[in-house]
């Protein structure tokens, strides 16, 4: 949560602060109060979804939680406003963590009257940044490029415009002569001419208002529209109608513009976000071969010279050493990993800590307060819950380890079961230092084994055992003599 909250920082770049010491002449505020409100309300039809459209995932995190820390990047959290309204509360409790203000449109009547709804809560602003919540892949730079255009420019309205290959189902600029940057309407896909349709530069759905223009005028929208909605764009005409600047800034990196409104959209935005993180950690020094199988999300960091293999994820606040190597199949979320570790192929780990020089699977489960310590081993078939498992020790195969303390270069032998739960309550087995835990041994917690002891393959142990005894617990052996050639006789007779 600290870690997020220092995200959340307010960042006030140098250029407003420039620009706000010259708009102190004309007598204007020093400081221009802007707001951001991101617009996320909508059902998001489009999806055929039980989940709202913002909470859908692109990059290991809701589409909504992308916009949101863009926004918290360029105003502090508590000057950002999301507008919810379609499942409203579901997707209040999803971004709780975020601290940011809420405001509910519960009727969804476009985008024009999702800022009509806004207007108590921004009233108190200069200007307002406007964000698509659906558009997920905003860069801060890009909004802060867009308020800065506006407040050079003291538009009404800016919006920002990128030029795309195919425009189809975007909203279009129509400037008042090619080079200008004045904008005369924008024309939504459903209502555009041929000829309009052939336009390539698209409207994004973001926008920097004058507060004061916005509410002086937003009145004037109509639903004269195919939809029946107050659309935002309508501003743009209302605007020049009533003589203020409306001017589009177009983008250099139009991708990051593209919203999330089908299933087929999200996922194209999603192996876009995911292939620039792997081409961003390959610059950082790391090798990672096939990128397009591997899932890794935003947060995960990795050293150099450490090499992850195809089909390989590496998801939530994952932190990789260097010089590891990652083989294929395995699915690491929230771990914590030293330096030349190697996880063999098909292991599944979560919230474990894994240390030095460390050996892991091939398919291990590692599960929550794994903590191996540096040049351990644990390998296939091998899970493990709540332990610390010291230095150099060693469980290769087919193992339960549950609730425990084992200490420094102990081998615990093939099979052996910590039985950790009674049916109620979960006990602790404590392992000293240079143990030998014999195969197939089932160890009955609470139970402390001292430091050099053995246990006997195949013992069940139920009672503690001192430092440097033999525990064996396990039926004795008869031999008994011929038996099995008498038996062979007596069936040749019959
Ligand atoms: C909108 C623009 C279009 C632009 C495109 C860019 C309008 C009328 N059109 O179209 O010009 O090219 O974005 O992506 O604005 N929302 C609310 N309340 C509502 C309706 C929508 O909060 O009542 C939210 C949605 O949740 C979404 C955003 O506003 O996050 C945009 O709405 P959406 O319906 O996706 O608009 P587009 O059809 O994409
Ligand atoms: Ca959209």
């Amino acid at each position: 949560m600290k870690k997020l909250k220092a995200k959340f920082k307010l960042k006030t770049s140098a250029s407003v602060k420039r620009l706000s010491k010259r708009s102190s002449k004309s007598g204007a505020p020093l400081v221009p109060r802007i707001a951001v409100a991101i617009m996320a309300a909508g059902k998001g039809t489009r999806l055929k979804s039980q989940i709202p459209k913002v909470l859908h995932e692109v990059g290991g995190r809701p589409v909504l939680e992308h916009v949101i820390r863009a926004a918290a990047r360029v105003v502090p959290a508590n000057d950002v406003f999301a507008i919810i309204g379609h499942e409203a509360e579901r997707v209040r409790t999803a971004m709780q963590h975020a601290r940011v203000n809420f405001v509910v449109q519960a009727e969804q009547r476009g985008t024009g009257h999702a800022l009509m709804v806004a207007r108590e809560a921004l009233s108190r602003y200069d200007h307002v940044i406007v964000l698509s919540g659906d558009a997920p892949m905003i860069s801060v730079s890009t909004i802060e490029g867009m308020r800065d255009f506006h407040l050079q420019q003291g538009a009404a309205m800016t919006l920002l415009s990128a030029e795309l290959e195919n425009p189809t189902g975007y909203g279009r600029v129509l400037r008042k002569s090619p080079r200008s940057p004045e904008v005369r309407a924008i024309i939504e896909e459903k209502a555009a001419s041929a000829a309009q349709k052939r336009i390539r530069e698209i409207n994004s759905g973001f926008y920097v208002f004058d507060v004061k223009q916005l509410y002086g005028n937003i009145g004037k929208l109509s639903t004269d529209n195919p939809h029946a909605e107050y659309y935002l764009t309508d501003m743009a005409e209302v605007f020049r109608e009533n003589g203020k600047p409306v001017v589009a800034w177009p983008t250099r990196t139009p991708n990051e513009v593209l919203g999330g409104n089908t299933r087929a959209e999200l996922v194209d935005i999603d192996q876009q976000m995911r292939l620039a993180k792997c081409r961003q950690l390959m610059s950082d020094g790391v090798t990672i071969f096939y990128p397009a199988t591997c899932v890794i999300d935003a947060e995960v960091e990795i050293a150099p010279d450490t090499i992850i293999e195809p089909y390989v994820q590496l998801l939530g606040e994952t932190k990789i050493g260097s010089g590891c190597r990652i083989r294929s199949y395995s699915v690491i979320r929230d771990c914590e990993i030293a330096g030349n570790v190697m996880v063999r192929p098909g292991c599944v780990m979560e919230k474990a800590k894994i240390g030095p020089g460390a050996i892991i699977g091939p398919y291990s489960h590692l599960r929550p307060e794994t903590d191996i310590a540096e040049g351990a081993h644990v390998g296939n078939f091998v899970e493990t819950k709540k332990i610390k498992l010291g230095k150099g020790s060693k469980a290769n195969h087919l193992t339960y380890l549950g609730d425990s303390e084992i200490g420094a270069g102990v081998n615990i032998g093939a099979g052996t079961i910590t039985c950790n739960y009674d049916g109620v309550h979960k006990h602790k087995t404590i392992i000293g230092d240079d143990v030998f835990i014999g195969s197939d041994s089932t160890l009955v917690a609470p139970l402390r084994i001292g430091k050099g002891a053995y246990v006997g393959a195949a013992s069940c142990i139920t009672i503690d055992v001192p430092e440097d005894a033999l525990a064996i617990a396990r039926g004795r052996q008869f031999v008994k003599e011929g038996w099995a050639r008498k038996k062979r006789e007596e069936r040749a007779k019959r």
